[in-house]
C-alpha cells in the first residue's frame, strides 16, 4: 500500500502512545524505514506486519488495532489532507453512502498504482448496505472503523452489522447500518 497509509499508523501511534512506541513496533516488525514516502508505494506486507507488531507491542487485537486505525483515518489523516475530496464525496452520511463506490476512483488520479477495495451500496428504509470487495484479507475491521469514523463526522448514530464475509463463506463482506 501507498506509504500514506503506513505514515497514517506512525500518526496514531504517536498520537495515542509516543514516538518511542512507534520505533518499538518498527523493530519488532524488523523494519528498518526511518520514514515512508506518502506518493511510493510499499509491500502490502509491510503494513501487516506493522499491524502485529503493534499488536505485540501495545497489547491490543488486530481488529481494534484496524478498527481505532479507520477511524484515526476518515477523522485525521483524510481530513488533513483529502478535506475538499470528503466534502465533494458527501455532506451527510447518507449522500456520503450514495458515492462511496466513486470515491477511490478519485484518488487514483493522485496515486496510480492504487490497488483500491471496491464498495457498493444499496440504501433501504431506516438504512443501507454496504458490500466491500477487496483483494486484501483481514481488512474489515477497519471498514467498521473507517464507517464509524464517518458517522461521528456527520453526527450521525449509526449501528452496523456484519451480515456477510469471507470468513463465513461468502465472497465479499456485507455490512448492514441502521440508522438509530
Ligand atoms: C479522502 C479519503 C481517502 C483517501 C485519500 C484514500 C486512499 C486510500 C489509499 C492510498 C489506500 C491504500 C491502497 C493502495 O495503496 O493500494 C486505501 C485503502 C483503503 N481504503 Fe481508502 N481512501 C480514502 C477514504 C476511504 C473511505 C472513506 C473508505 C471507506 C469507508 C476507505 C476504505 C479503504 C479500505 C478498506 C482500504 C484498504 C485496502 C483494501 O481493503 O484492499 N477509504 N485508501
Amino acid at each position: 500500500m501507498y506509504g500514506l497509509v503506513n505514515k497514517a499508523v506512525e500518526q496514531m501511534v504517536c498520537s495515542h502512545f509516543n514516538p518511542e512506541t512507534w520505533e518499538a513496533i518498527k523493530q519488532h516488525a524488523g523494519i528498518d524505514i526511518t520514514s515512508f514516502v506518502s506518493l511510493r508505494p510499499y509491500p502490502d506486507e509491510i503494513t501487516y506486519q506493522l499491524v502485529d507488531a503493534a499488536h505485540h507491542t501495545v497489547n491490543l487485537s488486530h481488529a481494534d488495532i484496524l478498527r481505532a486505525f479507520g477511524r484515526y483515518w476518515v477523522l485525521y489523516t483524510a481530513t488533513e489532507g483529502y478535506g475538499e475530496l470528503l466534502n465533494v464525496t458527501g455532506h451527510t452520511f447518507e449522500e456520503f453512502m450514495e458515492n462511496l463506490p466513486n470515491l477511490h476512483t478519485r484518488v487514483s488520479f493522485s496515486y496510480p498504482q492504487l490497488v483500491p477495495p471496491t464498495f457498493e451500496t444499496e440504501p433501504f428504509d431506516g438504512g443501507v448496505l454496504v458490500h466491500y470487495y477487496s483483494e486484501r484479507q483481514g481488512l474489515a475491521p477497519m471498514v467498521v472503523g473507517l464507517l464509524e469514523g464517518l458517522a461521528e463526522r456527520f453526527n450521525t448514530s449509526i449501528a452496523i452489522e456484519l451480515i456477510a464475509s469471507r470468513e463465513a463463506g461468502d465472497d465479499h463482506e456485507v455490512f448492514r447500518i441502521d440508522y438509530k
